[in-house]
């Protein structure tokens, strides 16, 4: 996986900054937008943003 890749565009999140949320225990979408802002604009990457809390809290 490319942690370099864009996850939320509206604010500019990428995967590793999803994973690095998720592994200081942002295990829910909400969460993470708290932690990151992703999520928290448009809505449209809270998807993607679930499929990778599923992945990384593993
Ligand atoms: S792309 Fe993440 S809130 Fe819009």
């Amino acid at each position: 996986m490319d942690m370099n890749e864009t996850v939320c565009f509206c604010a500019g999140v990428t995967v590793g900054e999803i994973k690095e949320a998720v592994e200081a225990g942002a295990t829910s979408v909400e969460a993470v937008g708290k932690a990151t802002g992703a999520g928290t604009h448009c809505g449209g990457c809270q998807p993607k943003i679930a499929e990778l809390i599923a992945e990384f809290k593993k």
